[in-house]
């Protein structure tokens, strides 16, 4: 049957997702499948079904593509899509909920302070410090490819900080600031079957992995295999298969993680349940070290589209 590969959308993820869709067509169709693409900014999501698709394969990044929106008009329409299911994705899109979540489970994530809608006020600020201290940072909990993220390492820079992720949204999460080494773990399946992948290890330059850098920029380097001592690399995949239990994704997603220098302990930052899919993106690196070509990676989620 035919298939829609969902990208662009209304997020500030859109450049990504063009970028993630584009690939993953052009993959599909390399295989022989019928995929076309559809972009839920441009059509209404409904003429899916009058158009005769019978899968949807996400690659929508950020809201309404990647927080259970489209995933729950999908149900709806009863058209089988790529991925984890409402309740996880939208879960997985808020990092204050997904905090909430890890820390009922017993998995280790940063200290942080949830800023509500227009609670951020001097004393508000000065909570803050007081209880993460410096450096520290600030996120808003409902975006992707560090959007809107501040490293904050002077008090008198967090008012600033703070601002700009209430420009995303109105809510604000202030994390404490793990010194340390960057990584991420991707997970395939669902239930019993769920797996964790090689661990990449992202060594970006001094501006930081920020969203040029992501994306735009050769100044990333990535390491995968990771060279960490195989007990640290097993430790975050079991922590990156934990929260994607914890959490019920299916399909895929990947963790980010941290892992402190001082003790090497590793704490989860995030789950993503659309993860990127451009040609600088990590689950197709991952991927890649484990076998699995970007081509056979997008037909083995499209095979496992459930409603
Ligand atoms: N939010 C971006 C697309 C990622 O996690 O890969
Ligand atoms: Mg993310």
């Amino acid at each position: 049957g035919k298939v829609a590969v969902l990208f662009g959308g209304s997020s500030a993820e859109r450049e990504i997702s063009l970028m993630s869709g584009g690939g993953v067509l052009s993959a599909l169709r390399g295989r022989g499948v019928d995929a076309h693409g559809f972009d839920p900014a441009d059509r209404p999501l409904d003429e899916l079904k009058r158009a005769g698709y019978d899968r949807a394969f996400i690659a929508l990044h950020g809201r309404h593509g990647e927080d259970g929106c489209v995933q729950g008009a999908l149900e709806l329409l009863g058209i089988p899509y790529t991925g984890s299911g409402v309740m996880a994705s939208a879960i997985a899109m808020d990092k204050v909920m997904t905090k909430r979540i890890f820390l009922a489970e017993g998995l280790s994530t940063p200290a942080h302070v949830h800023l509500r809608a227009g609670d951020h006020g001097p004393a508000r600020l000065a909570e803050v410090l007081a209880q993460l201290g410096l450096p520290l940072i600030v996120k808003p909990p409902r975006e992707g490819s560090s959007i809107g993220v501040s490293k904050v390492s002077r008090a008198e820079d967090l008012p600033a900080a703070v601002a700009l992720a209430a420009k995303y949204d109105p809510d604000v999460l202030c994390e404490a600031f793990i010194d340390g080494e960057e990584v991420t773990c991707p997970v395939l399946g669902a239930g019993d079957s769920a797996h964790a992948l090689p661990v990449i290890r992202i060594v970006p330059p001094e501006a930081g992995y920020d969203y040029k850098n992501k994306y735009f920029t050769d100044e990333v380097r990535y390491l995968c295999p990771s060279g960490l001592p195989a007990a640290e690399e097993r430790e975050i995949q079991r922590l990156a298969l934990g929260a994607y239990r914890a959490l019920g994704c299916r399909g895929w997603g990947r963790a980010d993680l941290m892992v402190r220098r001082s003790d090497r302990k590793v704490f989860l930052l995030e789950m993503n349940t659309s993860p990127g899919m451009t040609g600088h993106s990590l689950v197709p690196m991952s991927a890649r070290e484990a076998g699995m070509s970007y081509e056979a990676l997008c037909s083995h989620l499209l095979a496992q589209a459930a409603l």
